[in-house]
C-alpha cells in the first residue's frame, strides 16, 4: 500500500536554516532560530522542549501553517514558498496528517464520520470512502465504537479517532503538537505507544513535540528546542527517562554532572 510512497529512511520533510521572528509590543520574538532538521520515513521524531521553547512554531512551519522569516521548508521534495496557495493546500492534503492536542472532532459527527471528513473533501467515492474509515478505525481499535459521537467517548478515545483522522489519507508525514496534553498518563501511554507502531508499520515521518518525559522514550529520535535553538540532545540525562543502551553500557562510571560530560561520555568509543 504504501509501495508509492517512497522508501523507508528517505528524508521526506526538511527544514534549512529556518528561523521565524515574531513582532511583538515588547520586541522581536525569536521562536524559530535557524534549525535544520531532517525527518525520514518509518521514523518517530520527538521535538522536545520546555513551554515557550518554539515546538508549536516549528510544527506550524513544518506542516505549512506558517511562513518562515527565513530558510525554507521542503515537503516530499516541494519548497514551501514556491507553491501557490493552491498548490500547498493540494500538498498538505495529499500527504500531511496532522493530530491536535485538543482532538480537533466535530461534535456532532460519529467517530466514522470524523474519520471520513478528509476523504469527502477530496471526493473519494463512497465505497472506498467507507473501506478506509473502517480500516482505519479497526487500526486504531475503535470498530466498535464507529457510530459513538466525541462526547460518548473518553479522552484516549478521543484522540485515537484524531488519529485515524490523520492516517486516513495515508499521509507521508504526521504532525501532532502535544498530542497527549490532555490525556492522563497512562492513556497518553497508550496514545504515543500507537502512534509509534503506526509510524513503523506505515513507514510514515512523524513529527511530535512534548515535553513530557515518559513519551520521550517512544521516540526513535529526539531532539530539544531551547529558545527556539536546536540543542544537542543530551536527552536521557536531562530528562530523568529510562536509561538508554548506551547509558546502560557505561554504567560503571561515575554519572555525568554536566551536559558537556553527558555528551563526552557518550562520544568516547566503548571500551569493552
Ligand atoms: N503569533 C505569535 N506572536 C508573537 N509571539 C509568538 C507567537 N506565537 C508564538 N510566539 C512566541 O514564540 C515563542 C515560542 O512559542 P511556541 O512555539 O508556542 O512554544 P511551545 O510550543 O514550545 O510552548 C514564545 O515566546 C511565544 O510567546
Ligand atoms: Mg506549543
Amino acid at each position: 500500500m504504501n509501495a508509492a510512497h517512497g522508501e523507508r529512511g528517505d528524508v521526506v520533510l526538511r527544514a534549512e536554516g529556518v528561523s521565524r521572528t515574531f513582532a511583538a509590543p515588547g520586541g522581536d520574538v525569536h521562536a524559530c532560530v535557524d534549525v535544520d532538521l531532517e525527518v525520514r520515513a518509518g521514523e518517530l521524531l520527538v521535538v522536545r522542549g520546555a513551554s515557550g521553547a518554539g515546538k508549536t512554531t516549528l510544527l506550524n512551519l513544518l506542516g505549512g501553517l506558517d511562513e518562515p522569516t527565513s530558510g525554507r521548508i521542503v515537503l516530499d521534495g516541494h519548497d514551501l514558498a514556491e507553491l501557490s496557495e493552491a498548490d500547498l493546500a493540494a500538498l498538505r492534503h495529499r500527504t500531511l496528517g496532522i493530530v491536535f492536542q485538543s482532538f480537533g472532532l466535530i461534535p456532532v459527527l460519529s467517530a466514522a464520520e470524523n474519520v471520513e471528513v478528509p476523504l469527502r473533501i477530496s471526493r473519494t467515492d463512497a465505497a472506498q470512502r467507507d473501506e478506509r474509515v473502517a480500516a482505519a478505525l479497526a487500526e486504531v481499535g475503535l470498530t466498535a465504537h464507529a457510530a459513538q459521537r466525541p462526547d460518548e467517548l473518553s479522552g484516549g478515545q478521543q484522540q485515537r479517532v484524531g488519529i485515524a483522522r490523520a492516517i486516513v489519507t495515508e499521509p507521508r508525514v504526521l504532525i501532532a503538537d502535544e498530542p497527549t496534553g490532555q490525556l492522563d498518563s497512562r492513556t497518553a501511554a497508550g496514545v504515543m505507544d500507537l502512534l509509534a507502531e503506526l509510524t513503523h508499520t506505515r513507514g510514515i515521518a512523524a513529527v511530535v513535540a512534548t515535553h513530557d518525559p515518559l513519551l520521550v522514550a517512544r521516540a526513535d529520535r529526539v531532539v530539544e528546542l531551547h529558545d527556539g535553538h536546536i540543542v544537542p540532545a543530551s536527552a536521557d540525562v536531562d530528562a530523568g527517562a529510562p536509561a538508554s543502551g548506551a547509558q546502560a553500557a557505561g554504567a560503571q562510571a561515575a554519572p555525568p554532572r554536566t551536559r558537556a560530560e553527558a555528551r563526552a561520555a557518550r562520544d568516547r568509543p566503548a571500551s569493552g
